[in-house]
């Protein structure tokens, strides 16, 4: 599984990546507005048996790809496509620090737009982020998802109940 942009490799997850996937998965700044987080090394090889699982499915309903920089073949995140109901989609993604701010999350959930209509076939592809996350909220907007609402108080996390913003697109908004 191999999705291709302008300066990114979108390709999935090998066992050798656990350090690369551990730098970021543990890093308290990353992982601010995730659902899990910071990980210990136990949470990351379980996130990777995880992963290993998702790709043995047959019909294969998650993609969870690695992000990996052509010109020197370092990973600086993950992103992923999960088909949760039948046509639709959820996006995400999740980078190392140190690479954010140069597009490289927009390349990335744009390519995974395109292989969600165009590969998988999806008719309607979503994706949330939490309200203050703005980073993200502004990827979902470049990759052309609009804001469908609010969504209050629907998870749980460090005791804590989170609200979330919700963005989509649909199959024919796409061109
Ligand atoms: C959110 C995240 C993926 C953004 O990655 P990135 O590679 O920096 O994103 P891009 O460079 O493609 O930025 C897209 C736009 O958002 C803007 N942006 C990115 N981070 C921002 C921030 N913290 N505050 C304001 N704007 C921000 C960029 O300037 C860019 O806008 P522009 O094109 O108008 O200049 C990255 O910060 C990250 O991995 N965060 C931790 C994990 C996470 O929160 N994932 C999303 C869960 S919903």
């Amino acid at each position: 599984m191999i999705i291709e942009t302008e300066r990114l490799i979108l390709r999935d997850f090998v066992t050798n990546d656990f350090e690369d996937i551990h730098v970021y998965a543990s890093n308290p700044i990353v992982v601010k507005y995730m659902l899990w987080g910071p990980n210990s090394k136990e949470d990351t090889q379980s996130y990777m048996n995880m992963i290993a699982d998702m790709q043995k499915q047959q019909p294969r309903l998650g993609y969870e790809l690695a992000v990996v920089m052509k010109e020197n073949n370092q990973l600086i995140g993950g992103c992923g496509i999960h088909i949760i109901k039948p046509s639709q989609g959820e996006l995400g993604y999740c980078f190392n620090h140190n690479y954010w701010g140069s597009g490289f999350a927009s390349e990335a959930a744009a390519a995974l737009l395109e292989f969600g209509f165009r590969e998988l076939n999806l008719h309607r592809i979503f994706a949330t982020c939490r309200p203050d996350n703005i980073g993200s909220a502004k990827v979902l907007q470049k990759i052309g998802m609009k804001y469908e609402g609010h969504i209050r108080e629907h998870m749980r996390h460090n005791e804590k109940w989170h609200d979330s913003y919700q963005y989509s697109i649909l199959e024919n908004e796409y061109v």
